[in-house]
């Protein structure tokens, strides 16, 4: 169905003492698009990512998922309805190799979780699975090097796999490129924005800086303050008056 709202926040708030860290955020994204959410640190992205996906509960306010209210649904019970995440913090074992970290990922949500490698049946589906994923995000000749010795532009590419690897409907993408050194962005988004083309997906993706999100999305929510000061096409929040003044000007500070 086109232009299907897939997932939806109402009047999302979340407090945190006296401090409103999202303020009453009402958004909706489009199914099988790249909806993203920029704004200088502290703006409430992350939080609001923790409120979509159940990490932690909201003040008040609802989420919906393809409508349905999923609002106090714990992370793992939203990870089964097919959200994905990402965590500005990385899940990556170290000392496993790319494969088996990816294969854990994708056997996690697996219902044969209890009986691990009981069947060889399981063994192969996850290790099948595990191989595609990685031939996606392009670890290939990586796949049997420890996750700690990848260089961090590598590591980034893994944490996508490990997301992908259940084969989420909905990624939520928490910073994907952050720590990266800026000559690797484009690759990574350029990455993203395949996954997302390829497989269908809906990809919500936080961002501090524009100017990484801003070829890549179909649209841009901008938040400060906790709350939405500005939606829209890139084209729109480029041109949008308000976000130039209230926004840009100190994000540009603040980065450079
Ligand atoms: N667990 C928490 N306890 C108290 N304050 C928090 C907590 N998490 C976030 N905050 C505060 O909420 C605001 C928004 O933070 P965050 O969502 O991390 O912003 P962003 O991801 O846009 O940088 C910040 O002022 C931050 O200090
Ligand atoms: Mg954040």
């Amino acid at each position: 169905m086109p232009n299907e709202i897939i997932l939806e926040s109402q009047n999302l708030r979340r407090e945190f003492g006296a401090l409103v860290a999202v303020d009453d955020v009402s958004l909706q994204v489009t199914a099988g698009s790249l909806h993203s959410i920029i704004g200088p640190n502290g703006a409430g992205k992350t939080t609001f990512f923790n409120l979509l996906s159940g990490n932690i509960p909201p003040t008040s306010g609802r989420v919906l998922l393809r409508g349905k209210n999923i609002t106090n649904l714990p992370l793992h019970k939203t990870a089964h309805l097919g959200i994905g995440r990402s965590f500005q913090i990385t899940n990556i074992f170290p000392n496993l190799t790319v494969l088996e970290n990816i294969r854990l990922a994708a056997q996690a949500l697996g219902r044969d979780n209890f009986r691990l490698f009981r069947s060889h049946r399981a063994f192969t589906k996850y290790e099948d699975r595990a191989w595609e994923v990685i031939e996606q995000v392009g670890l290939a000749d990586e796949a049997m090097l420890l996750a700690r010795t990848l260089p961090h532009g590598a590591q980034r590419k893994l944490e996508l796999g490990m997301i992908l690897a259940p084969d989420p409907e909905i990624l939520l993408l928490d910073e994907p490129t952050a720590g990266m050194a800026s000559e690797q962005v484009p690759e990574l988004m350029a990455l993203i924005q395949k996954i997302q083309a390829a497989g269908h997906k809906t990809v919500m993706l936080v961002e501090h800086n524009m100017n990484v999100v801003m070829n890549v999305s179909d649209t841009i929510t901008v938040m400060h303050h906790g709350g939405v000061l500005a939606e829209g096409t890139p084209a729109e929040i480029s041109a949008n008056e308000t976000v130039q003044t209230a926004y840009l000007g100190h994000l540009y500070e603040e980065t450079s």
